[in-house]
């Protein structure tokens, strides 16, 4: 299939120019889970605007990543070759959605819809950090003293699955969280396999079904559901809305969910190692952890006309990545991990109260974290912790 070879967001794999071939040869690959283990000492060694293996370049640069984050030629619109481009929205689900929420749009119908969505969440959010609280407090008192339990797979999962069940009011079991957010979570990532994309596309399906069943119920005032409906857009009035609705509440539960227990996990493993551990969590803590170490490592761009950056030229429709990372490390005061400019993350309140609120809870208990089989998810541009261990040796210190 002709659009299997090319790329999710663009072209096939860049040619290097002349002046790029001479310091590295090889291309990376970001869902190598030992390039993400140890991201930012290999980079060190990298090229600033350095090429992918799956097409496209990774900009490394502080100051190329800033000026990339306010450059109106890198779009998030996906290019026309892309499966995801707009032309393709009546044949796949995959497109319909990305058609429907703002990471994959720009301009007027991006500030439409993600004005629309972030009202609605505000409102949505007022009455919700007691919840917040009491589903900490209830996951916690779950844990039996003397079991080992597996930190983000296990314990920060059931919390961020269940936060989020209820800001939505969405029924569904674990299992469908989690595929329909691996599901959505794939769209950000380059090329995928005919089987992969086929399978993508039944769960997003089934998401975008299952969230139109379960919002076609009666809700009651002060729900997201009922928020989007009264602040719905005019513009957007002759447009299947429900749909719009429907697809933006999957794009809430997929990032309130993946990137939240995996920061919950880096959190508390920098409060673990550390050797200035605050006996308090702070806020502050907190945001720098997550800043050190952060679970959404790149965000994708696209090129929509002829660009030089750093020497190197990038044509119409190339992908290029922007290394959050790599511009935390490099920044001092700036922080990079929610994004900055017109995209910049609309959940991060909400993220950082559900990190704050477990991670203060679960330091009340004595417990103990064993590391040695720490690993990551080959997740593209992510950096997903697995494999770490929790032992609660009692509860309340
Ligand atoms: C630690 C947790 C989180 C991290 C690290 C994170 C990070 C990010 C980043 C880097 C972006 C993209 C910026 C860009 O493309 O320029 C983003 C966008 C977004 N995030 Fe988050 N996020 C987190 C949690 C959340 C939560 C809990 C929600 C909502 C429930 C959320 C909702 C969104 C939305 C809707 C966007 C799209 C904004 C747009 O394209 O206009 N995020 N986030």
């Amino acid at each position: 299939m002709k659009f299997l070879k090319q790329f999710i967001n663009g072209l096939r794999r860049p040619k290097l120019s002349d002046q790029n071939t001479s310091a590295h040869s090889e291309f990376l690959n970001l869902s190598d889970p030992k390039l993400i283990a140890n991201f930012l000492e290999i980079s060190k060694n990298l090229r600033p605007v350095c090429p992918l293996s799956t097409g496209g370049y990774l900009l490394l640069d502080h100051k190329d990543i800033r000026e990339a984050f306010y450059n109106r030629s890198l779009c998030n619109q996906p290019s026309r070759f892309s499966v995801l481009s707009k032309r393709n929205q009546s044949k796949y689900v995959a497109a319909s959605i990305a058609a429907n929420i703002p990471p994959f749009l720009d301009s007027d119908r991006h500030t439409l819809i993600r004005r629309w969505l972030a009202i609605s969440y505000a409102n949505r959010l007022k009455s919700f950090n007691e919840k917040i609280e009491s589903i900490a407090d209830e996951i916690l008192s779950s844990m039996v003293v003397g079991s080992e339990y597996l930190l983000v797979e296990n314990m920060a999962r059931r919390y961020s699955v269940e936060v989020m069940r209820t800001f939505l009011e969405i029924e569904f079991d674990d299992q469908q969280i989690k595929s329909y957010t691996s599901a959505l979570f794939r769209l950000f990532a380059p090329a995928q396999s005919a089987i992969e994309f086929e399978k993508t596309e039944i769960a997003l399906n089934d998401a975008r079904q299952a969230i139109l069943n379960t919002i076609g119920e009666e809700k009651y005032n002060g729900s997201l559901v009922t928020y989007m409906r009264e602040n719905c857009p005019a513009a957007l009035s002759g447009e299947r809305y429900e749909e719009i609705i429907a697809d933006n509440m999957l794009l809430l539960l997929a990032d309130g969910v993946e990137n939240v227990e995996a920061a919950i996990g880096s959190v508390l493993i920098q409060w673990y190692e550390s050797d200035l551990r605050p006996s308090e969590l702070t806020d502050s803590f907190v945001r720098k952890s997550i800043k050190r170490d952060t679970p959404g490592q790149t965000v994708p761009r696209i090129c929509s006309e002829t660009l030089r950056i750093a020497g190197e030229k990038i044509n119409p429709g190339t992908p290029v990545f922007l290394s959050l990372s790599s511009a935390n490390a490099l920044a001092e005061k700036e922080d990079y991990s929610f994004g900055i400019g017109r995209h910049k993350c609309i959940g991060e309140k909400l993220a950082i109260s559900m990190i704050y609120e477990f991670c203060r809870r679960l330091l009340q208990h004595d417990f103990t974290i064993d590391t040695s089989e720490i690993h990551y998810q080959a997740q593209f541009g992510h950096k997903w912790i697995r494999g770490v261990r929790i032992k609660i040796v009692s509860l309340l210190k």
